[in-house]
């Protein structure tokens, strides 16, 4: 084991004793200690499910990329790993950055882009490629022949410094990695490599590209079918808003068509966002043995960053969502599994809501709660959540504007940022249904089962945890809420 590995394993053995688990989100995974932003190598191994994840252990700040470990058996209670991989050899010297796992032979393999850095005329260039470790589950091993993917290998003129974030599958003895890369009009593209060997890949082409449309760089491709359809999803950095659809800078949006495996072509015939809230970027897919497929999102973003250097740890992970397609439209759902941890149910059926109320039992920091809005003599409904005295954030639905809100500007920030995102949603059959996830410090909204989803970080102390209703007219309203206890 390198010294730098054995520094990290150490470090972070050492500083999680001193974290309080109380602050922690319950039902999310948080990283040990110190920085965290992408889930990378979402994969199942011996029959567990394993999250790795770009990782600085020692300060709350991203920094010198290491891989962070840690595997479940449903998705909900995780076990945290010794760091997997530190940036211990020269081609990766600058950091060893998001990529994917899958199981091969009895081993896990990771792969992931090494970066390095090379001075010319005084200056110095990042040089980003892709390179393979083997291992048994804890440890891992960097192949003799890194960098098995090279930038020089990508079509003339493509960028040597963004080429990152690769996605490994197998099918049918071979191997296939997807890769974020740059092309020569300076937008997005993602690179389709194939290999016999995990040390002989070869270029087969671009299976899509931004063209300046959709943003810049694309970071952290995913490839898979989803039912009769093939999804790409893409993480653009440098969008600009459009709409309501998509906000400035970071974004991730799912990619839907068709693919022919004959010639490698992807057909995309749709744009989806994947998630419309405040905090989420660079999600990753997986494959369950019972075959269905697995998102997972990193619940911040590049731009708008508040750091809980408080806790000594400041990353948290989406819950993991199931996907499935409805008319072309693809819906995320959290995983069944959570639904085990469900308890003290309180369910109130037909509530009028008109002037600010509470119900009883409903409130909490750590919940599962499903609501559907009927009525149509009113214009705005309000739920404010994580409240006390002044403090709250609320979910606002504008119906007749058809827009829903969430904002968390009283929330408790100290910080200038963006507090507030809009969605377009529509009713089906005269009714809106919410599925609302608050764990902490993070609020997940799912609109209409899944079809749309808002994501997004509060920063409220945990005491204050009521949640009260209100509205312009009289709306009305079935709720059941559940405590998640884990
Ligand atoms: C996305 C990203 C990736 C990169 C990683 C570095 O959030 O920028 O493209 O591999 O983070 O930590």
């Amino acid at each position: 084991m390198s010294q730098l590995l054995e520094k990290a394993r150490e470090f972070e053995q050492k500083e999680l004793n001193k974290i309080n688990m109380e602050e922690r989100p319950l039902f999310h995974f948080s990283n040990p200690v110190g920085w965290m932003n992408d889930p990378n190598g979402f994969s199942d191994y011996h029959k567990e499910h394993h999250l790795f994840f770009q990782y600085y252990p020692y300060e709350t700040r991203w920094n010198s990329m290491h891989w962070g470990h840690a595997k479940s058996k449903d998705f909900i209670k995780w076990e945290y790993l010794p760091v997997a991989l530190a940036p211990d050899q020269e081609y990766d010297s600058y950091g060893v950055f998001s990529g994917s796992a899958i199981e091969d032979k009895g081993k896990q393999v990771l792969v992931y882009t090494g970066v390095n850095e090379i001075l010319k005329d005084g200056k110095a260039y990042a040089r980003q490629n892709q390179c393979v470790a083997i291992g048994d589950g804890i440890n891992y091993q960097k192949i003799a022949c890194n960098p098995v993917v090279r930038s020089d290998m990508l079509p003339e003129g493509s960028s040597r410094e963004d080429f990152r974030d690769p996605k490994i599958w197998k099918e049918e003895d071979k191997y296939y990695m997807v890769v974020g890369s740059r092309g020569n009009d300076g937008s997005g593209q993602v690179a389709l490599f194939s290999a016999d060997q995990l040390d002989s890949w070869k270029f087969v082409g671009i299976i899509d590209k931004s063209a300046n449309e959709l943003g810049k760089m694309w970071e952290c491709p995913d490839f898979y079918q989803l039912e009769e359809k093939y999804v790409l999803m893409v993480s653009p950095q440098e969008m600009e808003a459009k709409e309501r659809e998509f906000h400035s800078g970071n974004n991730s949006v799912f990619l839907v068509g068709t693919y022919c495996k004959c010639n490698y072509k992807f057909n995309r015939e749709k744009i989806q966002n994947i998630d419309y809230g405040l905090d989420f970027y660079a999600p990753q897919t997986m494959q369950t043995e019972d075959g269905r497929r697995i998102l997972i999102g990193w619940m911040q973003s590049w731009d708008n960053p508040i750091y809980q250097d408080i806790h000594g740890w400041s990353g948290m992970m989406t819950i993991p969502r199931e996907l499935t397609i409805k008319e072309g439209h693809i819906c995320q759902w959290p995983v069944r599994e959570l639904e085990k941890y469900r308890t003290g149910k309180v369910s109130y059926e037909n509530v009028v809501v008109g002037k600010e109320f509470s119900l009883a039992d409903i409130n909490g920091r750590s919940i599962d709660m499903e609501i559907q809005l009927t009525g149509d003599t009113y214009q705005k409904y309000k739920i404010k959540l994580a409240a006390g005295d002044s403090r709250y954030s609320e979910i606002i639905y504008n119906r007749k504007e058809k827009v829903l809100t969430f904002d968390r500007t009283y929330s408790g920030l100290k910080r200038d940022v963006t507090s507030m995102r809009s969605m377009y949603v529509e009713e089906e059959n005269g009714m809106l249904s919410l599925r609302v996830l608050v764990d902490k410090y993070s609020v997940e909204i799912f609109v209409n089962n899944g079809e749309q989803v808002m994501t997004s970080l509060i920063y409220t102390p945990l005491s204050e945890n009521s949640i009260s209703f209100s509205s312009d007219g009289e709306a009305c309203m079935n709720i059941t809420k559940y405590n998640i206890e884990v």
